[in-house]
C-alpha cells in the first residue's frame, strides 16, 4: 500500500520507522511518502495560514499550498486514491474503517492545524478522489498528526503480512464487535492473585465459553452502546 501525509511537522512521522511499521515499510509492504506543506507555499515566510473571511478567532489554512501539495500526490498515485482529512468534524474512524482503509492502494493523510483547512480544498480534492473526513472521537487535538499515526497503526496492522501472527488479529477488541476477553500468563499466582481455574483446565470449549461469558459482561459493563 502507498501511504502519502501532507503536514507542516514532517518529523512527527519519524517514528514509523520502527516498530511493526517500520519492517513493513522495510519489507516494501508499506511504502510512505511524508511531504512538508510549506515546500508548496511560496512566499519568504512560507505562509500556510491566514485569517477567517467573515472573521472569528484563529487562523485557516490556505488553499493554494494544498492544492499544489495534493496536485502532485495524486499525479503520482498508483490509483484510486483516497484523501482522508482527520477532523474532529469527520465520520467517527471505527476498527470497521481501518478494515476497509486496509484494502485500499493508495491512502493519502492531510494533516490540518489551526482553526481547519479552507473549505474549497476539501471540495477540489472530491472532484479527483475519494474524501473522506474522520475523526477519532469526541475531543479536539491540536492538529490531525497525532490522528493520523493513530490511524495508519489501525490500518497498517491488518494489512497482510505486517502482524507475524494473523490469527491474533481475530481474537482482539471489536473484532467482533466486543471488547476482549482478560489475559493471563505464568505464573498461575502473583502476589496471591490465581489466574481463573478454568484457564488452567485444558478443556478448549470451556475456555472459550469462560472468555465469551468475560467478554460480554465486560461490554455490557464498559461499552453497551456496542450491544445496540
Ligand atoms: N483534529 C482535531 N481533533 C481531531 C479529532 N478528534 N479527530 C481527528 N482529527 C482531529
Amino acid at each position: 500500500m502507498r501511504i502519502d501525509i501532507v503536514t507542516i511537522f514532517p518529523g512527527f512521522f519519524d517514528v514509523l520507522d520502527i516498530s511493526l511499521l517500520g519492517k513493513a515499510r522495510q519489507s516494501g509492504i508499506i511504502d510512505l511518502g511524508v511531504h512538508d506543506l510549506r515546500d508548496h507555499a511560496h512566499d519568504r515566510h512560507r505562509t500556510v495560514d491566514d485569517t477567517p473571511y467573515g472573521g472569528g478567532a484563529g487562523m485557516v489554512m490556505k488553499p493554494e499550498p494544498w492544492g499544489e501539495a495534493l496536485d502532485g500526490i495524486l499525479a503520482d498515485s498508483p490509483g484510486d486514491p483516497v484523501v482522508i482529512f482527520p477532523s474532529p468534524a469527520g465520520d467517527v474512524f471505527t476498527q470497521a474503517t481501518a478494515r476497509e482503509l486496509a484494502a485500499e492502494r493508495h491512502l493519502v493523510f492531510g494533516c490540518g492545524r489551526y482553526e481547519g483547512i479552507d473549505q474549497r480544498v476539501f471540495d477540489d480534492t472530491a472532484s479527483r478522489a475519494r474524501v473522506r473526513l474522520m475523526s477519532l472521537g469526541d475531543y479536539v487535538l491540536n492538529g490531525g498528526e497525532v490522528a493520523t499515526m493513530a490511524m495508519i497503526e489501525a490500518i497498517g496492522r491488518l494489512i497482510p503480512g505486517v502482524v507475524g501472527n494473523p490469527e491474533s488479529l481475530v481474537q482482539e477488541s471489536h473484532e467482533d464487535g466486543l471488547l476482549e476477553y482478560p489475559s493471563y500468563t505464568k505464573p498461575s499466582t502473583w502476589r496471591g492473585r490465581e489466574v481463573p481455574p478454568v484457564l488452567l483446565s485444558g478443556n478448549h470449549g470451556a475456555i472459550d465459553a469462560w472468555r465469551r461469558e468475560q467478554q460480554l459482561e465486560r461490554t455490557r459493563r464498559v461499552r453497551p452502546d456496542l450491544l445496540g
